[in-house]
């Protein structure tokens, strides 16, 4: 992908800034040692296309450009946005990324409904969403492959209120992976965000699995919320008619991902939410946004929340365990999210130890795990639908156990991606094939 940068002036002290098109509010990326030419104007309209080529050709040792590069050959505007929001984007004093509100020098549109339809279908294209395959909205209770229509309205609870719940489901080599232990949490989320589901059961799983026959995926994610409806902006979900439903397929194989080296994590500074809120998978994501936020800008992977009490809780999206004394630990499940790839983990453990394919693990518990206890442990890993099992080999900048990732947690990762791959079928629903209607 070319990142297309639609402004480039160089400040006072010759400070390189870029304004890249495809982040949501006009961030500016500062570049210190990067020797750019200078443009002819400081116009804000000057346009540059920097291709992975084009960045390369600038100094390594500029970590802004080395991280445009990786930008630049990732799979999206999905993936620019993340990285460049990250105040991480840079290492050194003068790195940072902030966001500066533009002037806006034209007239706006008021525009009719094909109008804007082709603005958002030109918008779609150039955000090359290609990864978004299918969306189900029962709004207008249809799928859609088309990007532009992609869309939600601004009414509805879930937007302006964050009152509704989300889960999502791996889908690997074809087969949607726990589906019905993700769609159940989802049902749990929904009643104790007190959502009446649109919808019964089996109609929502059915919906479910014709937008993943819609979206043509093999590899990829599949998300979906139920939210408390449309109706007005007030709080109240009294002016809520029906629940709504959404569901997006999106494509990209995850399950390759290198974790040989393992990753750091630090303790999160932000406050974990209360239990109510924090067993429920709701849109509220604040918190946990915060807690990447906090581990990115210390150069780590993810963030370690402890609970109320000062005891092991969850990462921002992730359960994690330990391994001590030959037994596997996970926290206990009553303060945080009830990980479908934990329990799924927890169940596999008997018979891998019992076939001999777990050498030195005697057994898997969850308990209530101090942060000495947690510290003092030989491995540590991340679980959870997006990172399946990783290794945790620093936390607060100190090594756990040798500093690499261990044996069991390695053992662990490779069963549970079998399981993925190849698992018995209650727990792999087969993708039917796309269907043209
Ligand atoms: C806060 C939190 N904890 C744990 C998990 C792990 O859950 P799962 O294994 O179902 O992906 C997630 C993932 O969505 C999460 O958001």
């Amino acid at each position: 992908m070319a990142l297309e940068v639609h402004a480039l002036r160089i400040d006072p002290v010759s400070e390189v800034v870029l304004a890249v098109k495809q982040l949501p509010t006009s961030s500016v990326v500062r570049c210190a040692s990067a020797k750019l030419p200078a443009p002819s104007s400081s116009s804000s309209s000057l346009p540059l296309a920097i291709s992975p080529s084009s960045a390369s050709s600038y100094p390594s040792s500029c970590a802004g450009l080395s991280k445009l590069r990786s930008l630049t050959s990732g799979s999206g505007a999905r993936r620019a946005w993340r990285v460049t929001a990250s105040t991480t984007f840079f290492d050194g004093e003068t790195e940072q990324v902030q966001n500066q509100p533009q002037t806006q020098d034209t007239i706006i549109p008021v525009l009719t409904l094909s109008q804007i339809t082709s603005r958002l279908q030109e918008e779609a294209k150039a955000m090359k969403y290609e990864c978004f395959r299918s969306m189900y909205s029962s709004v207008v209770g249809a799928i859609t492959t088309d990007v532009a229509a992609m869309v939600l309205p601004l009414d509805d609870h879930m937007v302006h209120r964050g009152h509704s719940v989300f889960d999502t489901a791996a889908i690997v080599n074809g087969y949607l992976y726990e589906l019905d232990a993700h769609l159940d949490r989802l049902l749990r989320s929904a009643a104790k965000a007190k959502i009446t589901p649109p919808f019964d059961r089996a109609t929502l799983r059915e919906i479910l699995l014709q937008t993943v026959a819609a979206g043509d995926c093999r590899d990829g994610a599949l998300r979906y919320w139920l939210s408390c409806g449309r109706g007005g902006f007030n709080l109240s979900a009294r002016e809520c008619d029906q629940a709504t439903f959404y569901a997006i397929v999106l494509d990209g194989n995850h399950m390759n991902d290198d974790v040989s080296a393992g990753v750091k994590v630090i303790t999160s500074s932000v406050p974990i939410k209360p239990q109510d809120f924090a067993t429920v998978k709701s849109t509220n994501y604040l918190p946990n946004a915060l807690v990447l936020q906090e581990a990115e800008e210390r150069g780590a992977f993810a963030g370690i929340w402890l609970d109320d009490k000062g005891f092991i809780a969850e990462g921002q999206n992730m359960n994690v365990a330990f391994v001590k004394d030959g037994n596997l630990l996970v926290p206990t499940f009553d303060k945080i999210l009830s990980g479908c790839t934990a329990l799924r983990m927890l169940e596999l453990v008997p018979q891998l130890i019992a076939a001999g394919a777990l050498p030195g693990l005697n057994d898997a518990k969850t308990k209530v795990i101090s942060l000495e206890e947690a510290k003092g442990a030989t491995e540590m890993m991340l679980i959870g639908s997006g990172v399946i099992i990783t290794p945790v080999v620093m936390w607060d900048d100190e090594p756990i156990g040798n500093g690499k990732p261990g044996p069991i947690t390695l053992a662990l990762r490779k069963w549970l991606r079998h399981d993925m791959m190849e698992g018995p079928a209650a727990i792999r629903t087969k993708i039917q094939p796309k269907i043209s209607r």
